[in-house]
């Protein structure tokens, strides 16, 4: 117990902490304490009678509100100009999205509308996402760049994202996803547009301070492991960490190629193999799963959550919000999916957007409610941990905690 002082006591609060050993990491009757930034204490209530502690400034009594860390989105595209509803519409009439794609519409129509979009635009439509996911209790957020595709483009994509971050008081990490698609100013060019990304685009980003992670799209509608393989060495000499789309819509074996790098996480999965597996299960990438595009594509394979998970892989979810395959604004909706459509339990679903989300960004100092761990909490007008995945949309977010401090 380091802290002189507490600046707040939470009491009557149900802690999922995941992190003691009780399913959820349940302590009921529980109390948590605040010092600064960090949480200071956590227990039950009646153990504070018998350590030593300093006195709490503030005492809040929550009434038997539960309490989970706060949220933490792990892969997310929030930053983009324009919608596609129009292809909504079109997949609902028989279009695939690889077809839409080809035909010049998909990635390619947001990265017209992005260009076409200010920072200040940008920032105006990506706060607004943003803050529908903050209303669900996210406190942590990933964003990719990838739909600039110019030097110029993907920098305001990324610094949009650092300054949402700013503006809303939360942390955002940041991933460069040059190779998203091919732009057409390049299409009969790839080779050219490989090397600019990685040897121009990536350092120069980098030097920027702009880059946290280097994801790409590995499908055959996009770039080839060989690429992709490119990129990631550049990656490594940069000390950059790299994660993956990988194993969306066909087998490339991208999970055991960004195993092969020691990646933070390989995510989609839902055409991977057993290779791809083991490969991520000795090299400790985590496995992100994304409900909401599988939903929304009207997928039927499933990705291998039995192997996953027999193999010991730690699985997160995140909402993958993007306009085309996931206009998803709700990380517990995400969540719920995990359960519904993959069969999670709905704890491994809340360690999906807590713990291992937490883990997939290498962020040591979140996902949990321990002693040493930031204050980012979310605080819930329900009991059951699982209830946070069983009501579909709702209100049920009473407050978030941000660092220490209330922050809605
Ligand atoms: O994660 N798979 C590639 N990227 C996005 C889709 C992007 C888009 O269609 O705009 C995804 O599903
Ligand atoms: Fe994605």
């Amino acid at each position: 117990m380091n802290a002189t002082r507490w600046d707040v006591l939470l009491t009557g609060a149900r802690l999922a902490t995941f992190a003691e050993d009780a399913p959820f990491g349940l302590i009921d009757d529980g109390a948590l304490a605040i010092a600064g930034d960090r949480i200071a204490w956590v227990g039950r209530r009646t153990e504070l009678d018998t350590v030593d502690h300093p006195s709490a400034v503030e005492t809040i009594d929550l009434g038997g509100a539960l309490v989970t860390p706060g949220l933490i989105d792990c892969h997310t595209h929030l930053v983009f100009g324009g919608q596609r509803a129009r292809e909504f519409d079109m997949r609902l009439h028989g279009a695939s999205y690889e077809t839409i794609a080809r035909a010049g519409g998909g990635i390619v129509s947001t990265v017209t509308a992005t260009r076409a979009a200010s920072e200040d635009e940008l920032l105006a439509s990506a706060s607004a996402r943003a803050r529908a996911l903050l209303a669900d209790g996210v406190t942590t957020l990933e964003i990719k760049s990838g739909y600039g595709l110019t030097l110029d483009d993907e920098r305001k994509m990324l610094r949009v994202a650092r300054r949402l971050g700013e503006e809303l008081g939360i942390t955002v990490r940041t991933s460069f996803l040059g190779l998203h698609t091919v732009p057409p100013e390049f299409r009969e060019r790839r080779a050219a547009y490989l090397a600019e990304v990685c040897d121009h685009w990536l350092p120069a980003l980098a030097e920027a301070g702009l880059i946290d992670a280097v994801d790409a799209f590995c499908e055959r509608i996009a770039f080839t492991a060989e690429e992709t393989r490119r990129l990631f060495e550049r990656a490594t000499a940069l000390n950059l960490p790299v994660k993956l789309h990988a194993e969306q819509l066909s087998d490339q074996g991208g999970a055991a190629l960004v195993a092969e790098f020691g990646g933070l996480s390989a995510d989609h999965l839902e055409h991977l193999d057993e290779a791809g597996i083991e490969a991520m299960a000795s090299a400790g990438t985590v496995a992100v799963l994304l409900p909401g595009a599988f939903y929304a594509l009207r997928e039927t394979k499933l990705p291998p959550v039995d192997g996953l998970r027999a193999a010991g892989v730690p699985l997160a979810v995140a909402t993958d919000c993007n306009p085309g395959t996931s206009p998803l604004l709700s990380l517990r909706l995400a969540a719920g999916m995990a359960c519904t459509l993959f069969r999670l339990t709905p704890e491994e679903a809340l360690r999906g957007i807590t713990v291992h989300a937490a883990r997939a960004l290498r962020l040591v100092d979140r996902g949990t409610l321990a002693a040493g761990q930031r204050a980012d909490l979310a605080v819930w007008n329900v009991r059951e941990p699982a209830e946070l995945c069983y009501w579909i949309g709702g209100t049920l977010l009473r407050q978030r905690w941000v660092g220490g401090r209330r922050a809605g």
